[in-house]
């Protein structure tokens, strides 16, 4: 057993989850960090298979080869193991007991790696680099297309004064057609110009129910049309924040245009505003729709990520990108069948100043 403890010995204090396996690929040793890593604890685990620990046919695999063949085995498993560890580097190594030693066959070394902070990161630079690539692409979209729409749109207009005073009916209706779509391509435009950030960001003391008031108001017939109930329940003590009113408005026209979206057969609207904590406000936009699967929830945010036909898959993006200009966080919950919540934190004019004194020293 002595001999046992001095193979370890190093081991303990190695900064990294680490465990020794026996031929069985069961647990002779493991040291505090394996523990923490997977909620083990020392007795217990000692003799645990394993697979009981890191289910994965995969590293059962290199953990046999090892075993029998020796050499050096690296790779990535993906779990999730437990809430903490969703996927992990595991170097895989043959132990040889050296002389005078009491171990008398070969072992296995476990160095392990916590790698799914690492992962979280490089997905989001990932999406970081494509939202500046989207950015580039809407920007320039937005500028060469902008202006001759605009043109395109006032001249038809005229042409379509002109043929109702002449009562060319027939002629009037395509040229209505015209106008719709144009404002279609228009107001994909405004997306992508909310998307590249091309307004600007203008700052004002907001009264947030106020704005959500307006914007319900402008989509209350939609609503009615819809047969779509709208709930509000404000908090009238809410603080007034500093926001882009133009910037919110369209935060608010996405989300609960979504929502009319996931309601085809009717349903249920619930906006709350309240206070958070003593420095944020939320602004709550539930609805009772067709929900998002779970597996899906992480792509919604991603730019030209749509499941409608005609959808742009720019909205949440856009809503992303403004909120988080603001210094707040848009965050989703939803069930498949029951509908889905979004809840937008924005920080009050006191965080907002310690943020400002904070970057300011
Ligand atoms: N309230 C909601 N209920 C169900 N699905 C939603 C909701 N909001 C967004 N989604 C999903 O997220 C996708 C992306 O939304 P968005 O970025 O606004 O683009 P678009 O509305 O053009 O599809 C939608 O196509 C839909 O699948
Ligand atoms: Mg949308």
């Amino acid at each position: 057993m002595s001999s046992m403890l001095i193979a370890h010995d190093p081991l303990v204090n190695l900064p990294v989850a680490t465990a020794v396996l026996d031929g069985e690929l069961k647990i002779l040793f493991a040291n505090a960090e394996f523990h923490d890593l997977f909620g083990t604890i020392g007795k217990e685990a000692t003799g645990q298979y394993i697979g009981a620990i890191i289910p994965c046919r995969e590293l059962e695999r290199n953990l046999t080869a090892v075993s029998k063949s020796g050499g050096l085995s690296e790779m990535e498993v993906h779990g999730p193991f437990n809430t903490k560890c969703t996927a992990l580097k595991i170097v895989i190594m043959r132990i040889l007991p050296t002389e005078g030693e009491l171990i008398q066959q070969a072992h296995i070394l476990l160095v392990i790696e916590n790698i799914a902070e690492q992962l979280r990161h490089q997905e989001e630079r990932l999406q970081a680099d494509n939202i500046k690539a989207v950015e580039l692409i809407a920007a320039t979209m937005a500028h060469e297309l902008g202006n001759p729409l605009s043109i395109i749109r006032s001249s038809f207009q005229y042409i379509s004064e002109r043929l109702s005073k002449n009562e060319d009916g027939d002629l009037s209706k395509f040229m209505q057609v015209v106008l719709e779509n144009v404002d279609r391509m228009h107001d994909t435009l405004k997306d992508l110009c909310g998307f590249a950030w091309l307004d600007k960001c203008n700052l004002e003391l907001e009264d947030i129910g106020n704005t959500l008031c307006r914007v319900i108001c402008f989509l209350s017939r939609e609503c009615e049309q819809r047969q779509v109930t709208v709930e509000t329940i404000f908090d009238q003590t809410v603080p007034k924040i500093w926001a882009d009113r133009h910037q919110m408005k369209q935060v608010f026209l996405n989300l609960i245009k979504n929502a009319l979206d996931a309601m085809p057969q009717g349903g249920k609207l619930t906006i709350i505003t309240e206070r958070k904590e003593t420095d944020a406000i939320g602004i709550t936009i539930r609805d009772t729709g067709a929900g998002i699967a779970q597996e899906n929830l992480p792509l919604i945010f991603k730019p030209f990520y749509t499941t409608k036909t005609r959808g742009m898959g720019l909205g949440l993006s856009v809503c992303q990108n403004i909120v988080r200009q603001h210094h707040g966080q848009l965050a989703v919950s939803s069930r498949e069948g029951q509908g889905t919540t979004f809840v937008i934190t924005l920080p009050t004019e006191k965080r907002r100043k310690q943020h400002v004194e904070y970057s300011s020293r």
